[in-house]
């Protein structure tokens, strides 16, 4: 595992002699933010060895290498979700890469069910904690100190400071910012409407099937994380519509602009 990060990193480093600070990975529908970046270089993930290949409708695989407000950032434009039967170490392999790239900040975007009463489609959310519902858990398995410890402590994996700026930032441009709990589970299927019903019992806001095991291995290796999710369709008893993915992508790139103006601010602040 050590060796393939460190051969991957090795790999990228002589392509792009380039020092990301901040990682970003880039969600359903959520592309756009890229078009922000002022880009230096590109990477297929088909060239990056240890890279899985993206699969999905509306993802592009391509590792971005740019500036973002000012400060340099390497961008997972099309992330790798379990649904598509990666492992748990495929999907969250380019985190750990970020990690050995030198970054400092970990920025993640989603698109998500929203099952609190109070949010509306095209919300966005950023998550304050999650509640990890996958089958599999991205730290089974033998442990390397020198990413992290074996019993990782989760007591604040989503930054205080990063939620306080996001929120100045909405305030002062007048965004709208919902904050809230984040339900990680499988896919690929949408909820029915009692796994919503459920998955609300048990204390989410919002329900999607990437981020968290992403967030889970940053935090694992001490990356500040900044995570938001655009609510793009509603779980909540009587709101419940029949969605399919392309709405699911149309109703995450209304949201985005709003979404791209606050991630950048942040980034800039940083
Ligand atoms: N459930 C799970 N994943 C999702 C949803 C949802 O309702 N919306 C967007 N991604």
């Amino acid at each position: 595992m050590l060796g393939k990060i460190k051969q991957t990193k090795d790999y990228i480093q002589q392509k792009t002699n380039f020092d990301p600070e901040v990682g970003i990975i880039l969600g359903t529908g959520l592309g756009g933010l890229a078009d922000e970046i002022k880009i230096e270089h590109e990477l297929e993930y088909s060239e990056i060895p240890n890279f899985p290949i993206s699969t999905v409708e509306g993802h592009s695989g391509k590792l971005l290498f740019g500036t973002l407000a000012g400060k340099k950032v390497v961008a997972l434009k099309g992330r790798f979700h379990y649904y598509e039967g990666y492992s748990m170490q495929e999907v969250t392999f380019p985190v750990r890469v970020f990690k050995f790239l030198g970054i400092k900040t970990l920025i993640v975007s989603n698109a998500a069910g929203g099952m609190n009463p109070d949010f509306k489609v095209g919300d966005i959310m950023i998550i304050n904690d999650h509640i990890h519902l996958f089958p599999e858990h991205p730290l089974r398995g033998k442990n390397y100190p020198e990413l992290g410890p074996r019993f990782p402590d989760m007591s604040a994996v989503y930054n205080q400071n990063y939620i306080k700026k996001a929120f100045e930032i909405a305030k002062e441009r007048g965004i709208k910012l919902q904050q809230g709990i984040y339900a990680g589970i499988q896919g690929p299927t949408f909820e029915t409407p009692a796994e919503y019903k459920y998955i609300r019992t048990l204390g989410a806001d919002a329900v999607g099937m990437s981020t968290v095991p992403e967030t889970t291995v940053a935090h694992h290796m001490s990356i500040p994380i900044f995570a938001v999710s655009i609510i793009t369709d509603s779980g909540v008893p009587g709101e419940i519509v029949e969605i399919t993915h392309k709405e699911v992508q149309e109703v995450a790139q209304k949201a985005e602009p709003n979404m791209t103006l606050i991630i950048k601010e942040l980034v800039r602040s940083l």
